[in-house]
């Protein structure tokens, strides 16, 4: 394997190869909101449950409703879903509401929550523990349904092929993924 020659540059540059979710929570006059988070990852307390993480900067709607509830979805990106994502991501609810696209929404099939119908992945949690780090926070969340696209045939959280739900990847940019690779123990 080739050694890679490497500068060191300021923080600044830090970067993270993050999933795209667009998170649905209720507003106070019961309404539904949604804006893209992409500082999501899992976590596990024992047994096989997973706990999702998610972070959320600053005083956003998205964040009230979340402290205020101990609710949302998180709907995964597919690639279809990109100008969807964009948008919700350019706007602030406080600003209005979000009405300039079109997309249909349902209500979650266990916990009250909004669910975007576009999205073939959606986790419906409830805030376990929440941790504040200066102007964030990062919430545990407990996932009480996962919701997936019919046409996915998976045996276990380990058997999902990625190249079907064809996620946005970002990292201040926006990407696809492109080839299933193998599972673990197969190039050892
Ligand atoms: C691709 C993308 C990823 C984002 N990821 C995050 C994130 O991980 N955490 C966060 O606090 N805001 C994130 N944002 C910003 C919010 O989506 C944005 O502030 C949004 O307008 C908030 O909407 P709201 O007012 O309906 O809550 C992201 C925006 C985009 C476009």
């Amino acid at each position: 394997m080739r050694t890679v020659r490497r500068k060191s540059v300021p923080p600044h540059f830090s970067m993270c190869v993050q999933p795209a979710f667009i998170i649905g929570t209720n507003n106070e006059d019961s309404s539904s909101n949604f804006a893209p988070i992409t500082w999501v990852s899992a976590t596990n307390e024992g047994g096989d449950d997973y706990l999702l993480v998610v972070s959320m900067f600053g005083t956003k709607r998205t964040k009230q409703n979340v402290l205020r509830t101990g609710l949302l979805s998180a709907n995964l990106v597919s690639r279809d879903m990109l100008e969807l994502m964009d948008y919700l991501g350019t706007r602030h609810a406080r600003d209005g509401k979000k009405d300039g696209l079109t997309y249909g929404v349902s209500r979650g099939a266990v916990l009250d929550v909004p669910v975007l119908d576009a999205s073939r992945w959606v986790y419906e949690c409830e805030v376990a523990q929440s941790v504040e780090t200066g102007a964030s926070t990062t919430f545990f969340c407990r996932i009480r349904n996962v919701q997936m696209d019919e046409g996915l045939a998976c045996e276990d959280a380990f058997d999902v092929d990625l190249t079907r739900l064809d996620p946005v990847i970002y990292s201040g940019m926006y990407h696809s993924i492109g080839t299933l690779l193998g599972k673990i123990g197969d190039f050892s």
